[in-house]
């Protein structure tokens, strides 16, 4: 009789010390995650030694909840998978020593995972996606459109050239004084202000489908100066936070828009019809709404996005991965090479 194929996955690359038991890469059977937001939001950042050490602590408390949950022993898991990069080297370490050692104890595989590829595999979970599609890669560390011919087939078609969308949102968010990590807050305020009311300028850069926020994000930081300084030397409470929300939604709508036009000239240059999001980012509201509401008026594209538990750094994803597309060597993270333009 057929048997299923459980991984055990371990995902540590930055602030969530994360594991997961999941079967032929789709089928979740738990997925335990123990943000360290409260160690790092003190420093308005992750301070890596302190992640490392946070995750030391708490990796094999994820790893037992994570086998109760799926309601299994350690004999009944088939390979361990852990990150090998990129992310935090000592953070990284942690999870991906924990999984080999428990791949040595048991004797059974190890399966190393690239992180990026694992945001990718995100979208197998709970799903029936299937390669061809173009996933739209938005995370605190990278912007990419990327070119999935098959499961161990990924391409980059285009990518940012400064800052990753996750990373000027946090910025944008500490700028307006919203708690850390700022994107989810950004996010949330930004559904209640005027997206038109600070017309923001969209960067031209030479490639078509590659990305360029740095520009935006000075343009934003003035912007709020000058609407600071109109505001005079003590602004009411009600006037403030009339800037901030329509300066989060002027951003919002400027990056959403950036977003969605560009990813849509790729798929239709290289004619591939099917769109799945990934990355942290992917659970903001402003674009699951942009591309939602395109495909249902064009229903020869098909979109598919993570489910909001699995849109951030989770250790599902991981094991999806690990299935799917598992690397040997830490050296494979590098090799995601960027296609011939
Ligand atoms: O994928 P992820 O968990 O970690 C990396 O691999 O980088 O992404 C984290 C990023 C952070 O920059 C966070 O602010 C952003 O995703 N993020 C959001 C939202 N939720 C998380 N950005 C905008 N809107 C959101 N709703
Ligand atoms: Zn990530």
């Amino acid at each position: 009789m057929y048997k299923p194929m459980r991984i055990l996955a371990i995902e540590t690359s930055c602030d969530e010390t994360a594991a997961a038991v999941v079967e032929n890469g789709r089928t979740v059977l738990s997925n335990v995650i123990y943000s360290q937001i409260d160690l790092h939001a003190q420093y308005g950042g992750v301070v890596p030694e302190a992640a490392a050490r946070q995750h030391i602590e708490t990796v094999n408390l994820c790893v037992e909840k994570a086998l109760a949950e799926a309601q299994l022993s350690l004999a009944d898991i088939d390979a361990f998978a852990g990150t090998l990069g990129p992310g935090l080297v000592g953070a990284l370490l942690m999870g991906a020593n924990t999984a080999k050692t428990l791949s040595m104890l048991t004797n059974k595989p190890f399966l190393g995972v690239n992180h990026l590829y694992g945001h990718v595999a995100s979208n197998y979970l709970g799903s029936d996606l299937e390669p061809p599609f173009l996933c739209v890669l938005v995370s605190g560390g990278h912007t990419q459109l990327i070119r999935v011919s098959g499961y161990r087939d990924l391409e980059i078609l285009g990518e940012t050239l400064d800052d990753a969308v996750g990373e000027a949102y946090d910025k944008i968010a500490r700028l307006l004084e919203l708690p850390y990590p700022g994107g989810p807050h950004l996010d949330k305020l930004a559904q209640q202000g005027n997206p038109k009311a600070y017309p923001l300028p969209r960067a031209v850069v030479t490639h078509p489908f590659d990305f360029s926020f740095s520009g935006l994000k000075t343009a934003t930081m003035r912007a709020y100066e000058r609407a600071l300084a109109e505001l005079g030397a003590s602004p009411s409470p009600e006037a403030l936070l009339r800037l901030k929300t329509d300066l989060a939604a002027s951003f919002q709508h400027t990056v959403v828009e950036t977003l969605f036009k560009k990813t849509l000239a790729c798929a239709e240059v290289h004619d591939i019809h099917t769109i799945a999001i990934a990355g942290g980012v992917s659970a903001n509201r402003g674009i699951r709404q942009r591309f939602t509401g395109f495909v249902n008026e064009h229903p020869s594209y098909q979109l598919y996005l993570p489910q909001m538990e699995f849109c951030t750094d989770n250790a599902a994803m991981i094991a999806a991965s690990a299935y799917f597309n598992p690397i040997t060597e830490r050296l494979d993270v590098e090799v995601f090479s960027r296609a011939m333009a």
